[in-house]
């Protein structure tokens, strides 16, 4: 009897229930064991693992076919279903209680033998090889589920979206480019020499433009393009849940998405991020948290200390706040214990990545206040200290002085080492909060201008409209230092979704308004005929009726990121890129040849 991959059945499937039944299984060869007379193969498809049973006194001929068998053949088997013997049961598996007794071996294919290992028993290969050889990789237990949790993650979502009414829509990925604060990935025009695309940062102008066409409510699982240097948490191409709504305001929006994450993040992950999820000012995270995407699974807030600092006599301390810096402190439960390599370790990596120019400490102990600086410290001063840290024996005091943004970085950052040092955090806990009210623009040092924070199409909070248009009109009258300083003080219209520390979702309320809009494009330094050259097309939609409009974007491989607990954002992506931006697999980037370059009327500076 031949087997028919119509009557196929999945490996994983099987079990008890359908002891004694004839059935048909095809999938590949786990691995396999000859104990003379019997052959047992391990037969494995997508959703698990079979064990077949070759015997000679059923049928010599199959026994000597299945004698040919090596891991990864690909297979069709049918057989009967028989119980186990006890010793032989394996209760780790749904198949575990039974075994295929082989009447029928086909073999699809063979395999060569394997570069890397597959079977979880063999341990894990390097990433360049497992990234080199992805096909197999992909085989592996850990990346089936990280791809079918993706798949069934973003089903959750489209459902969720369809119920409420949002279609889904495609927007181009050869484009005019869109500003996200990244380069752009450019596509040469063949047709029209000399002209470029650029490939989507975001679908951000498309949707736009598609409420002002009265689609109202929009989503795409979107793929995005950025050429950014790549960190384990980024890729150079990856996909956003991208939803745009028109008719709504800021609470609206965040209730909805929090409630469409929630859902799906229980159904999917089981994760429960509980029903009130907290909204913070940016302004209160930063001081409180001295990050933009704080882990609040543990307290652990940074002290104010800029009135405490002219109490002691640390000329640091003292200086730094008058000369306009900032004085913060970091109290650590349990810490004393860290021992002077740890702390001079700290104190080496808060300089060498955060530009710290120190990390002054201080231990309580039993005995009292215990560090190189104690000294500088009377007794009230002391005092209060502890109160304001509210500190105990055995724990450790953490100073960072410095301008505002170097104090945050230092003391944000030490806050999550020092958790992970002391296991403050518990294993299965999911933090969620919204953080809103972010600047609307941030200065660049180094180009000496002021930036979006999110992007130029992001309205300011409606109370601060009237602000922005008068330090626009302020700049014009060339009065820049009046107008930058108010402009610093205007909050944006924007929020993200931070979870466990990571930001995983952001958006804001959007400019409806042409004028409006191109009010932030001068502010941006972006001259009217640099922003009819780049935004044209969207400025002029805007005078056509565009409705009150807003969304946002969560990113689909840094949630599945977190939700799985894996180390890297590649993790979780089929095919994703290296460091490099390469595709070790297809080899992707790589030259082309003169002809095709001639085409597209381009030619290489680059000299081999
Ligand atoms: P933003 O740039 O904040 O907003 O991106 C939204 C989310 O996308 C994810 N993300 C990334 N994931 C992997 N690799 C990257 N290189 C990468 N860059 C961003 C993050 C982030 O929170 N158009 C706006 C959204 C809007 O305003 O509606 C946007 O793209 O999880
Ligand atoms: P010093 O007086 O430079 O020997 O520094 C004494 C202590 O203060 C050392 O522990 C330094 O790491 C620390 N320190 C120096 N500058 C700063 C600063 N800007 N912020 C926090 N600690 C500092």
């Amino acid at each position: 009897m031949k087997a028919s991959l119509k009557e196929r059945i999945s490996c994983g499937s099987l079990n008890k229930q359908n002891n004694e039944t004839h059935v048909t299984v095809a999938g590949w060869v786990n691995s396999y064991r000859d104990q003379g007379g019997v052959i047992f193969v391990d037969l494995r498809d997508r959703s698990g693992i079979l064990q077949v049973v070759f015997d000679l006194a059923e049928s010599e001929d199959l026994l000597k076919k299945a004698d040919q068998l090596r891991d990864e053949d690909v297979v069709i088997i049918s057989g009967r279903l028989r119980l186990r013997s006890s010793e032989a049961v394996n209760k780790k598996i749904p198949s575990g209680e039974i075994e295929l007794l082989a009447a029928s071996l086909e073999i699809f294919s063979k395999s060569r033998p394997l570069p890397i290992p597959i079977s979880e028993h063999e341990g894990e290969a390097s990433e360049d090889n497992r990234l080199k050889f992805r096909y197999l990789d992909i085989r592996r237990g850990p990346m089936q589920e990280a791809l079918k949790k993706r798949h069934e993650f973003i089903h959750k979502v489209r459902d969720y979206l369809n119920k409420i009414g949002f279609w889904e829509i495609e927007t181009p990925i050869l484009n005019k480019s869109t500003p996200e604060g990244a380069r752009d990935f450019l596509v040469p025009s063949r047709i029209m020499p000399g002209e470029f695309y650029a490939l989507p940062q975001s679908p951000q102008i498309f949707k736009q433009i598609l409420m002002i066409g009265s689609t109202e409510r929009y989503y795409q699982i979107a793929r995005c393009f950025r050429d950014e240097d790549l960190r384990k948490d980024r890729q150079p191409e990856f996909t956003q849940i991208d939803i745009e709504m028109s008719f709504i305001t800021r609470s609206i929006i965040m209730e909805m998405m929090e409630n469409m994450m929630r859902d799906s993040l229980r159904e999917t992950f089981k994760i429960d991020v509980g029903e009130n999820i907290p909204v913070m000012k940016y302004h209160d995270v930063m001081e409180n948290y001295g990050s933009d995407k704080p882990d609040i699974r543990f307290d652990m807030k940074l002290v104010e200390l800029g009135d405490w600092a002219d109490t002691t006599e640390f000329q640091v301390f003292k200086n730094t706040v008058k000369n306009g810096g900032r004085l913060k402190a970091l109290c650590v439960s349990g810490g004393a214990g860290l021992s002077r390599k740890e702390i001079d370790d700290l104190t080496h990596w808060v300089g060498q990545d955060f530009k710290a120019k120190g990390l002054a400490w201080i231990k309580h102990t039993d005995a009292g206040l215990e560090s190189l600086i104690a000294k500088f410290l009377l007794e009230p001063s002391q005092k209060e200290l502890i109160r304001r840290c509210a500190s105990k024996p055995g724990d450790i005091i953490f100073f960072a002085a410095d301008k505002a943004s170097v104090v945050f970085a230092t003391l944000g950052n030490l806050r999550l080492k020092m958790a992970e040092r002391f296991k403050l955090i518990q294993d299965n806990d999911w933090k969620a909060l919204w953080v809103v009210d972010f600047p609307m623009f941030e200065y660049d040092e180094t180009e000496k201008r002021l930036n979006s924070m999110h992007h130029p199409f992001t309205s300011p909070v409606e109370e601060h409209i009237e602000k922005l248009i008068g330090a626009a009109d302020l700049l014009e009258k060339g009065q820049t230092k009046e107008a930058q300083k108010a402009l610093m003080e205007i909050n944006s219209d924007a929020y993200d979704f931070v979870l466990n520390g990571v930001e995983v979702g952001g958006g804001s309320i959007r400019i409806h308004d042409s004028e409006l809009q191109k009010s932030i494009f001068s502010v941006l330094n972006i001259t009217p005929e640099d922003a009819e050259k780049r935004f044209g097309f969207l400025l002029r939609a805007l005078k056509f009726g565009t409705p009150p409009h807003g969304g946002l974007a969560f990113g689909v491989d840094r949630l599945l990121m977190l939700a799985l607990k894996r180390e890297s954002i590649r993790d979780v992506i089929a095919f994703p890129k290296t460091q490099k931006g390469q595709c070790l697999m297809s080899e992707a980037p790589s030259d082309v040849d003169e002809k095709q370059l001639g085409e597209l009327h381009i030619k290489s500076l680059f000299k081999k």
